[in-house]
């Protein structure tokens, strides 16, 4: 049997496809279970070896014949398709890459990497203490009396529970336990800074119940008032980034330091806004109390387990808060915590730009 008519039929349907699924379709037709070559194949059991030796290789070249047009006219179909994707998905490579959103760093994490920054440059290593803290490191070693209204509960976030020494366990509401914990762990002398969160029950514009200090310590032989003013005179510069911050040291008393001052700084009131530097007595100027300070106590240093015949030092403690408004222009200390994306894209830094003072405190212009 002459199979010519078909095979033409098949291939002319076959080049007449275009689309792979009416493809299918004819290869369905065709080859499969049912279909009609498979049928022919089918019929070559019941023939005779004699019929089948002339039927067979006919039958075997029409299957050939049309499994190959097929795949031939599938893969022209497929390069059609990819060609008319390409030509419709032009890919632009010289525009820019679409930027992926990155994160800030919050302005209070920036400003406590430029303190570091700022006190490494002038010999001072981080250290911590924790912010769950024992009454004694939190007041009894720092000279609070137990009279003390920063003791009281209003002020203070106690536990329930005591430590496994007997004594009240709080949230720490200054970074100054620290400066007993450095002096009990490393001895003197000392050259510390110690930022970190720090709680009290308070609750205003200017007032979180959480916020950050940065304390400062510095225990050696021979320590003074001077080296106090130095220090912060040096630091205050680098950080404002002026060379005209002035300061004014007043009495003041902390039972930890004695004598005690409080540090303010001049600024001058420009369209309404305070703008730090020069002498807070200057026409048009004023005073801002900037942070608490003074010699260390010879209670807290014996408290510390050292000699305070052989050993001096000063302390000091700033709102790191604080310091970041000032610098960077926030008003409000609420909006710090309040974890609104909108505020941070305002007020946060870019991840790459890491506060550094590579030229050194000393070689700022
Ligand atoms: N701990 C004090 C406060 O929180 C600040 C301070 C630190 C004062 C060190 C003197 C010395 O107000």
């Amino acid at each position: 049997m002459d199979h010519s008519a078909t095979r033409e039929e098949a291939l002319a349907r076959i080049a007449a496809t275009q689309d792979l699924d009416t493809l299918e379709k004819l290869r369905v037709e065709y080859l499969g279970k049912q279909g009609s070559i498979s049928g022919l194949l089918k019929t070559l059991g019941a023939m005779s070896p004699e019929e089948r030796q002339i039927a067979g290789p006919q039958i075997h070249a029409l299957r050939e014949g049309v499994t190959d047009a097929l795949a031939a006219r599938k893969a022209a179909l497929e390069n059609a398709a990819l060609e008319a994707q390409l030509a419709s998905e032009t890919v632009d490579l010289s525009l820019p890459a679409p930027e992926s959103p990155r994160g800030t760093i919050h302005p209070v994490s920036q400003v406590m990497g430029e303190l570091a920054e700022i006190f490494a440059d002038m010999g001072f290593a981080v250290a911590t203490g924790p912010e769950i803290e024992d009454d004694w490191h939190n007041f009894t070693a720092l000279n609070i009396p137990e009279s003390h209204p920063a003791r009281a509960m209003h002020d203070t976030f106690y536990f329930p529970d005591k430590d496994g020494e007997g004594r009240d366990m709080l949230l720490r509401t200054h970074t100054s336990p620290v400066q007993i914990r450095a002096m009990l762990a490393q001895g003197a002398p000392i050259r510390i800074i110690a930022p970190g969160r720090v709680y009290r029950s308070d609750s205003d514009a200017t007032h979180t119940p959480m916020f950050h200090q940065v304390e400062g310590l510095v225990i050696d032989k021979g320590i003074t008032l001077g080296h106090l003013k130095w220090t912060l005179e040096t630091f205050l510069k680098a950080f404002f980034e002026r060379e005209d911050i002035v300061l004014r040291l007043r009495p003041s008393y902390f039972p930890f330091t004695e004598p005690s001052v409080e540090v303010d700084v001049g600024f001058a009131l420009v369209n309404g806004k305070r703008v730090l530097g020069g002498s807070g007595d200057a026409p048009g100027h004023g005073w801002m109390e900037l942070l608490g300070s003074g010699m260390v106590n010879r209670k807290v240093i014996s408290a510390g387990g050292l000699d305070p015949d052989e050993w001096q030092g000063f302390a000091f403690g700033v709102g790191v808060d604080r310091l970041a408004m000032l610098k960077y222009g926030m008003d409000d200390l609420r909006a710090f915590f309040d974890g609104d994306v909108r505020w941070l894209a305002h007020y946060g830094f870019s991840p790459l730009d890491v506060p550094t003072l590579s030229a050194g405190v000393g070689a700022r212009a």
